[in-house]
């Protein structure tokens, strides 16, 4: 079940994992690994989705370890903490060098299987590597396989179902196909994380409709299953902080101790009904003297609620309350307009 950590919390990887990443990379120079760096960030910037590798060599794929991974893991984490239920068994779809696999380590105790699908085999090798410095026996041994996503029809049944970052790799056409198969294979619940960007919310946005058409019930981060009230030239994302180690800091070039990870996801149930959540705030929280606003998703579109003083028990959880979190205090609110 979902440990209770506060959202501003500042994620850090598993000691386990920190070490097995810094072991890699103490076998490169500094300097190949931070050119490397730059050259998968722009790989990931500027290069289309299609049939290519983003990591082509072996510096890229530890560089993805160091400089990546601490906050894909982070914001899987954050996205993990909505699912508190029991998961026994999870199937991680492009999973890199295992990244998924170790957060639901951390966040759910109950879990026995873990299978991992990836196409390059030196990525999995790595996370083979990675996986045998865990403290979980369920990473230990779990079962990796060299496959590509898009020659896969059917995929082994798990409770838990993950694609993070690696939807966004293909072409539409062949994301709507493995999100078929992902559905066929889902147990309990579906999940899908994509950077928080236009083009990563846009992506998120269209496997919500496919995904509501074909019967799914979502868990997270809509508070509704109508159609989506987010206007053409906003997105909807969160933010997860993650901490810079100093191999993150040698190789990013930068001083700040942390980032935010900015990402966008879904959670699709495929049994339980439509959940009680009433609201999802969907900015930083605009703390004022003696009143709060909160941005909210509601089933009554995007609402600004401002809660004041007044409301004792609303205006001491609102002066808590984070990004990304559900808002169960009342909705007295005031419309946002929308030109
Ligand atoms: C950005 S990485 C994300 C890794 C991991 N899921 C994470 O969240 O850190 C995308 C991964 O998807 C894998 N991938 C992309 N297309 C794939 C395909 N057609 N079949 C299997 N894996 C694929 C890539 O090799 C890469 O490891």
């Amino acid at each position: 079940m979902g440990k209770d950590l506060g959202y501003g919390h500042q994620m850090q990887l598993p000691k386990q994992l920190k070490q097995a990443i810094e072991a890699e990379a103490a076998r490169f120079g500094r300097a190949t690994l931070a050119q490397a760096a730059s050259e998968l960030s722009d790989n990931y910037r500027f290069r289309q989705s299609g049939n290519h590798k983003f990591m082509a060599t072996a510096a890229h794929r530890i560089a993805y370890a160091a400089t990546r991974m601490p906050a894909t893991y982070a914001a899987i984490h954050k996205v993990f903490r909505e699912i508190q239920w029991p998961v026994t068994s999870l199937l991680d779809l492009g999973a890199g060098p295992g990244t998924a696999a170790w957060a639901a380590a951390e966040m759910f105790a109950e879990l026995q299987t873990i299978t991992l699908l990836e196409r390059d085999q030196e990525l999995i090798a790595l996370g083979k590597s990675f996986a045998a410095q865990s403290n979980h026996a369920a990473l230990r041994t779990a079962k990796w396989s060299a496959e590509d996503l898009t020659l896969t029809a059917v995929l082994p049944r798990h409770d838990v179902v993950i694609c993070s970052y690696a939807l966004g790799e293909l072409s539409n056409q062949m994301a709507r196909t493995v999100v078929q198969a992902a559905w066929q294979a889902t147990e309990q619940f579906l999940v899908f994380i994509e950077p928080g960007t236009m083009k990563g919310f846009a992506l998120i946005r269209e496997l919500r409709d496919q995904l509501i058409r074909g019967g799914g019930h979502i868990l997270a981060p809509c508070p509704h299953a109508q159609s989506c009230p987010m206007p053409e030239n906003d997105w909807c994302h969160f933010a997860a902080r993650v901490e810079r180690s100093a191999l993150h800091r040698q190789l990013k070039a930068g001083a700040r101790g942390y980032e935010d990870e900015k990402f966008s996801y879904l959670i699709i149930a495929k049994h339980f009904a439509q959940s009680a959540l009433r609201a999802r705030i969907l900015r930083r929280p605009n703390l004022q003297a003696g009143f709060v606003q909160l941005s909210l998703c509601t089933s009554e579109g995007l609402q600004k609620a401002t809660v004041t003083r007044r409301n004792k028990d609303d205006f001491k959880r609102a002066r808590k309350a984070d990004w990304g979190e559900a808002w169960r205090g009342s909705l007295t609110t005031e419309k946002i307009k929308q030109d």
